[in-house]
This record gives structure tokens, sequence and C-alpha cells, in this order.
């Protein structure tokens, strides 16, 4: 028989929230294009989406943008908590912890869009405030005049943002909301079957989101392209790598057979910030020499760019530091996390699946 490993192709769950066709290269967010969602809507715009199924009028966008904002400040004992953490713990795990520390009754099950506004809008200040403790600078409180992604960027450098790092930014956080069963996702909505709470739940998807199989790291794809320089040096680099049996860093995916539709925006988002500029330049010249050589040294493995390589691209523009990527793809992922747990709630049956034994059995008869 072969090995169970993976839970490759299990069907966990019906879901109205996304559809990932790796084969199209489609990805939806309730009856929408993300592609769309991320070059016009808002951060608010789109996380009300995921959480009602529709988007919201001007009035109820309105009322929304103004509640989430009255989540954004830590609450006290979470701060007395981040601050009696290690300066050198994981940031991921700082975030884990105090969300883990939100665990109160105001939690208790049944989840409820509250709870997910809460969790969403703190999770921001949280990351940010940890960064900021690790790295020994002053803290700013979050400013109610600013819309949720541009209070993320000036909560981490303490300025006001520039209007096109803000957009750029929202457009990388719409993207990243929401993908389907992937590994966090899936271990939200276990712990939440079990009537566990929200926040306990949070936690759990926080912690398997830290792993760097799941994370991603598009910081190896900012080192890659540094390494390689110059548009002259592309094709023997590439090369070099690929006859060694090496990966090259952004490119394939495991549901992605097709250009990953995640990487197509962002392209367009980032080729409107950084025009001008030689890095952008090199990126868009190492995708295309990449994707022809694969295709010459790993035919009809169908190896595209995927997210990662242009949400460097976007990082980079908008100098965000290279231990804020995966916390800053977490502040994305919560809404659609979330999100799976609203649904959860609505057709709960508890997680259970099985195992097969391979194990030794008794040598004397059971009597
Ligand atoms: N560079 C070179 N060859 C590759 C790459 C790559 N980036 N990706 C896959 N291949 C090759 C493999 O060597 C393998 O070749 P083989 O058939 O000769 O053995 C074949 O393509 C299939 O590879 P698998 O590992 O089976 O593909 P899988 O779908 O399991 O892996 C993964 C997907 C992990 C993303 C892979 O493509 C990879 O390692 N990419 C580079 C790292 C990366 O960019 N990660 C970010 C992913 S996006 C995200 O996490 C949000």
């Amino acid at each position: 028989m072969a090995k169970v490993t993976g839970l490759e192709g299990v069907v966990a769950a019906e879901t109205d929230i996304s559809l990932v066709d790796g084969e199209k290269g489609h990805l939806i967010y309730r009856g929408y294009w993300a592609k769309d969602l991320a070059l016009t809507c808002t951060f608010e715009q789109a996380a009300y989406l995921l959480w009602h199924g529709s988007l919201p009028d001007e009035e109820t966008l309105a009322k929304f943008t103004a509640q989430l904002k009255t989540y954004r400040a830590m609450p006290e004992h979470i701060k007395r908590i981040m601050d009696a953490l290690p300066q050198d713990m994981p940031l991921m795990s700082m975030m884990q912890t105090a969300i883990s520390a939100m665990s109160t009754g105001a939690f208790a099950w049944p989840p409820t869009e509250a709870q997910a506004m809460q969790l969403t809008a703190v999770l921001p200040t949280i990351a940010a405030y940890g960064y900021r403790k690790q790295n020994r600078l002053p803290w700013h409180e979050p400013l109610d005049h600013l819309d949720h992604t541009s209070n993320y960027l000036y909560m981490l450098s303490g300025k006001l943002p520039e209007a096109p790092h803000a957009k750029a930014l929202n457009a990388y956080l719409i993207l990243g909301m929401e993908h389907g069963m992937n590994a966090s996702t899936f271990s939200g909505r276990a712990v939440s079957s079990t009537q566990s709470d929200m926040a306990s739940a949070v936690s759990a998807a926080i912690g398997a989101m830290k792993g760097p199989l799941h994370g991603g790291a598009p910081s190896e794809v900012i080192a890659m392209l540094d390494e390689i320089g110059s548009k002259s040096n592309a094709e023997p680099w590439i090369r070099d790598v690929l006859s060694r049996g090496g990966r090259l860093m952004g490119f394939g995916h495991r549901v992605y057979k097709t250009k990953d539709p995640r990487a197509e925006a962002l392209r367009l988002v980032t080729e409107r910030l950084t025009a001008d500029d030689p890095w952008f330049d090199l990126a868009i010249h190492v995708e295309q020499t990449a994707i022809r050589l694969l295709e010459e040294y790993k035919p009809g493995r169908r190896l595209y760019t995927n997210v990662e390589f242009f949400a460097a691209s976007i990082m980079r523009a908008i100098a965000l530091p290279t231990p804020l990527f995966t916390p800053t793809f977490t502040v994305a992922r919560v809404v659609g996390w979330t999100a799976h747990l609203l649904e959860q709630a609505s057709v709960n049956r508890i997680f259970r699946p099985q195992s097969v034994y391979t194990g030794p059995m008794p040598q004397e008869t059971n009597t």
C-alpha cells in the first residue's frame, strides 16, 4: 500500500469563502477575482467581503471601519505579557503567545464576527509592538485617522507612510488573506471544531504559519536576486543552479500548475511602484530567463513564478525589514482564518480523521 502522507487530495470541508484552481490559475473570493479586489478594494472592504459574503455599501463600510478601529489598541494585560517576553523570541511566537492570551470569556464559543474583528484589528498592533520591542525602538500608539494598512506601516516605522507604499501593501494583504484549506486554516478549523474559542484557534493557525514550509520566505528571493546581481549574470547563474539539481526561489507551487494569479497581480502593483527601479527590471529579466530554463531542465513540470517572487519585490520596494515578512503575511491571513472559523461553527462537527495502524500486533490472542 502507498504511504499515506500530507493529506493531498483529501477534502476536509465545503466552503463558500474561496476557490483555488491550480490548473486554471484561478483564485476567487466569494465570487470575485482576488486579483481584481487587490487592485480596487481596501483591506476593510475585502475583510468585510470574506466575513459576510458581499461587499459593503458606503454606510455599512463606514460603520464597519469605525468599529474595527476601536479594537486596535492592545489590552493592558497583553502589553504586560509582551513586555515580559524574551527580547530574542521569534516575532511569530510573540504573536502566538499574545493572541492565545486574548482567550478570555469574551472569546467563548461560538465564534462571532466581533471576535474576528478584534483579532484582525489587534494583530498588526501586536506585530508592530513586538518588532519595535525587539529592536529597542520607541512605541507609537495606533492612529485613528489612518486606515488599517497605513496604520500598520505607521506603527512599524513611526512615520506616516507614503500613499503608494500603503497601496502596494494593501494589495499584498488582500491577496494574502485567503487561500482555501492550507495548513494554518486547516489547523484553525480543527481546533475550532472541538468548540474551543476563536483566540485559541487563531493561535494554533499562527503556530502552523510559523513553519518555513508554509509562512514562506520572500527574503530568499531577495537574496537570490542580490546574488545574481546583473542581467548578464542571470542565465549562467540559473544554469549553474539547475544543472546541480538546485531550486530557484519564488518558482513552482504545490497547487498552481500555471501562473499563480497572486504573482500576476503583485507584478502589476510592483510595476506601478518601481517603474524605474533597476532591481525590478532585473527581477523581470530573471523571471523570464528562469521560466525558459526551467522548461529546458525540468520539462513538463510546469514551473512558474509563485506569490513569493513578487511579494519579495513589494517588500523591498516599501522597505519592509525581512523579519516582518511572515508576520505581515499573518496580519493578512487572519481574515481568512476567522472567516473559516465562522463557517466551521455554522456546520460544526468535530474533525476526527483516521489513521492506519502499521505497528506490531500483540503476540497473544486477546481473551
Ligand atoms: N526550482 C527548480 N526545480 C523545481 C522548483 C524550483 N523552484 N520547484 C519544483 N522543481 C522541480 C523539482 O526538482 C521536481 O523535479 P523532479 O520531478 O525532476 O524531481 C519537480 O519540479 C516537482 O517538484 P516537487 O518538490 O514535487 O513540487 P511540489 O509541488 O511538491 O513543491 C514547492 C512546491 C515546494 C513550492 C517547490 O516548487 C519549491 O521548492 N519552490 C521553491 C521554493 C519557493 O519558492 N517556495 C515558496 C512557495 S509559495 C508559498 O509558500 C506561499
